[in-house]
């Protein structure tokens, strides 16, 4: 491995043989064979002309393989004047072949260790067929679930994600400060879409964001900070306007924000189109400007698009764009192609032969599974579950014999190996009775009929219900984020034949589930499980696997609630839940509480918090306090408590939120168990930015612990920061 002083000294001397097009041409993505999606020459360019004149630094969705990846790689390594190698580059956000649960479900895990198994065994299949640089993890805050893009991030709270952030970057760059890469196995992160994309107004994408400066720093930009701090190689700024500037094209942003603030020096590489979209956005009259723009604003790499190899020469020539800006840029660039390993050895990451052997490996399928496991939250449960052994099950929906179980942003070429919810049932040794009635939208003929027969018959009904992959992710947002209406009616009428009901839910999103809450005996959140979802999901309704996935998004009773999320402000007039008040802060016609709160999640097991202290009831400012407690299990089942701390700052320059999570911890516990769990409060935990600066402040803290973010269920405590 080379060290950081010899790959810079390698740099500058490439550097320095480098005509102004040949760097320019490092600062390029070509977007499979789709190099010119816009505005470009594709027929006198093809792309492995365009590699042989050394306009293209590194490609997005091409290798298929890792025999393709050979071919385009010989063509930069042998035919371009320089002979520098390509970066290959994919959207690997929550498996490559293996897929995983979404990663907004595997957040509610709150398991971070195995969520960066995840992205190592992610990492481990991309670089099979070529891939050395994973768009992951995207670290959005959302709050709005209208929008289709919470289902690839962690959900509503900037702890949790920071957490997440951390686990993702050193699994998919093997360690601290990417200490594995160049080894072959793992690969860049890119921390993705930089920043408040998630904040898109009324849930729809792309649209513009309104952010304050406080709320950017103490919602949006943590888990960035956490990303950066984990050393990820490479960021991608969002689409959206940041104070009505785009983010590639925004100085703020890549130089103020990420560069001076979080101290990244890593590549900055643009979303998809972003140069050019610059455009419509109203910020450039054309092509030439745009990419003025965001050259000077410190975009390092232009995505899909083909408007710096066309334009920045002349820019650079007028004088319009510092070439050492430039050269700033293709040093960044550069030092990545040292540091993966491939200005030594251009095909390290391509192992042909190897990829089939790699691709679903059982260890793979293993991790797969127990994640998706822990990411299942049970909703409700009025102890319809665990299913009864040898129980005959009426299993009817969509979604129950369905491969779509993988969602959205992947790409695996493996998707019949899914495992359905019928395959995992059966193989539990139950009689399963399947009827799916319906698609996700339309009845099938005389399914609803038949779904009611088969009710009927047994003594279970098992209700698979929810989205398809194509009803969340990117441009896929809903007005209604409801269960469809055709499976409402499926749902109405096997509900009426009076047999227990268990409903099982597949989406990428929170959806309304009153009606389940009410009318179902147990309703558990599958979401989008992944390859071994049927295995995974039948372990937990037959109780071989207990049930410990917790809430990372709220879920609202109604579409007028949204936004609504726990770490809320607590206003000037405060609604208490029942009082009759009118001059607070409510609404008319529903409760302001949401159906399922964030970190709920029930399990098989009962557990009880007892003894829940503080080691001292004064914290200095350079101290630290340990929070302690002891965790039993009061059930014959074992199981997992995630116990849960959040904190309140009383009063402060500024208002902060009700409560926020600050620390968590996942507990195993046998029947009749107890164990003392030690949570660390340190300073960094209790500061917060004014708009201005990060503040520490003197003051009450409240610290609540519990199992849940509601209320009622937190044991309280209080300390003062000196
Ligand atoms: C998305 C990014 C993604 C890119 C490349 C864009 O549309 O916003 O998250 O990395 O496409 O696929």
């Amino acid at each position: 491995m080379r060290t950081p002083e010899e790959i810079k000294t390698r740099v500058e001397e490439l550097l320095s043989r480098m005509t102004l097009e040949e760097k320019i041409g490092q600062m390029v993505q070509s977007a499979g064979t789709d190099t010119t999606a816009i505005g470009g020459d594709v027929k006198t360019s093809p792309l492995e002309g365009l590699i042989a004149e050394g306009k293209i630094g590194s490609i997005i969705y091409m290798p298929d393989s890792a025999a393709m990846a050979r071919h385009l790689q010989r063509i930069a390594v042998e035919k371009s004047r320089l002979g520098i190698p390509l970066i290959f580059c994919q959207d690997v956000i929550h498996g490559f072949q293996t897929i995983f649960p979404i990663p907004l479900a595997w957040s509610c895990s709150f398991d971070p260790d195995l969520v960066q198994r995840a992205t190592e065994v992610s990492a481990k299949e991309a670089t099979r067929a070529g891939i050395m640089l994973a768009f992951a993890p995207m670290l959005d805050i959302a709050r709005d679930p209208r929008w289709g893009r919470i289902s690839e991030g962690a959900g509503e709270d900037p702890y949790l994600d920071s957490r997440m952030a951390r686990a993702e970057v050193l699994g998919y760059q093997g360690g601290e400060g990417g200490q594995g890469l160049g080894d072959g196995e793992h690969m860049a992160a890119c921390l993705k879409h930089f920043v408040g994309y998630g904040a898109a107004e009324a849930g729809r994408d792309y649209n513009t964001v309104e952010i304050s400066p406080s709320t950017l720093h103490n919602v949006y930009l943590p888990a960035f900070q956490a990303g950066v701090d984990a050393g990820a190689a490479s960021v991608m700024p969002s689409f959206n306007l940041v104070d009505g500037v785009s983010s590639a094209a925004s100085p703020y942003v890549l130089q103020e924000l990420l560069r001076k603030e979080l101290g990244f020096e890593g590549v900055i590489v643009s979303d998809y189109a972003a140069v050019f979209e610059v455009i419509a956005h109203g910020l450039a009259a054309d092509e030439r400007e745009a990419a003025e723009r965001c050259a000077n604003a410190g975009l390092d790499i232009e995505m899909a698009t083909d408007l710096f190899n066309r334009e920045l020469p002349k820019l650079v020539m007028e004088g319009k764009v510092p070439e050492s800006l430039i050269d700033d840029a293709v040093r960044r660039i550069l030092t990545l192609k040292f540091r993966l390993g491939i200005m030594d050895d251009p095909y390290l990451y391509m192992h042909e032969g190897e990829e089939e052997k790699t691709y679903l490996a059982p260890e793979h399928l293993a991790v797969a599974r127990r994640l998706a496991q822990e990411s299942a939250v049970l909703l409700k449960n009025d102890g319809a579950l665990p299913l009864r052994k040898g129980a005959k099950i009426a299993l009817v929906g969509p979604c129950a014999d369905s491969r779509d179980q993988l969602g959205p942003w992947q790409f695996s070429k493996r998707a019949e190996r899914t495992v359905t919810l019928k395959e995992g049932l059966e193989e539990k040794g139950f009689a399963v009775l399947c009827e799916p009635a319906t698609t996700i939208h339309e009845e099938l003929v005389g399914g609803i009929n038949r779904a009611v027969k088969l009710a009927q018959d047994c003594d279970v009904v098992v209700l698979a219900v929810g989205e398809d992959m194509t009803m969340s992710g990117e441009a896929s947002c809903r007005q209604e984020i409801c269960v469809p209406a055709i499976q409402m009616e499926l749902a109405r009428a096997v509900a009426a034949v009076g047999k227990p009901v268990v409903a099982v839910v597949t989406c990428g999103r929170p959806l309304l589930l009153d009606w389940f809450d009410k009318n179902a005996n147990a309703v558990l959140c599958a979401w989008f499980a992944g390859t071994e979802a049927g295995h995974a999901l039948s372990d937990l309704l037959s109780g071989e696997a207990n049930p410990s996935g917790k809430l990372s998004v709220t879920f609202p009773r109604s579409m007028g609630q949204i936004p609504l999320y726990y770490n809320h402000m607590n206003t000037g007039r405060p609604w208490n839940g029942v009082s009759d008040e009118k001059f607070v802060s409510r609404y008319l016609d529903g409760p302001n509480t949401p159906l399922y709160p964030f970190g709920h999640g029930l399990s098989y097991s009962a557990f009880r918090l007892t003894e829940a202290a503080l080691s001292s009831g004064e914290m200095a400012r350079d101290g630290a306090l340990t929070v302690s407690a002891k965790v039993k299990n009061v059930s014959d089942v074992p199981g997992t408590a995630v116990l849960q701390m959040y904190l309140r700052d009383v009063a402060a320059r500024i208002a902060r939120p009700v409560k926020e999570l600050k620390g968590f911890a996942r507990v195993d516990l046998a029947p009749g168990e107890e164990k003392t769990v030690e949570l660390p409060i340190t300073p960094d935990l209790l500061r917060f930015h004014d708009g201005r600066e990060w503040v520490l402040e003197p003051g009450r803290f409240v610290v609540m612990l519990g199992f849940s973010s509601a209320d009622d269920q937190l044991e309280k405590l209080e300390f003062s920061l000196a």
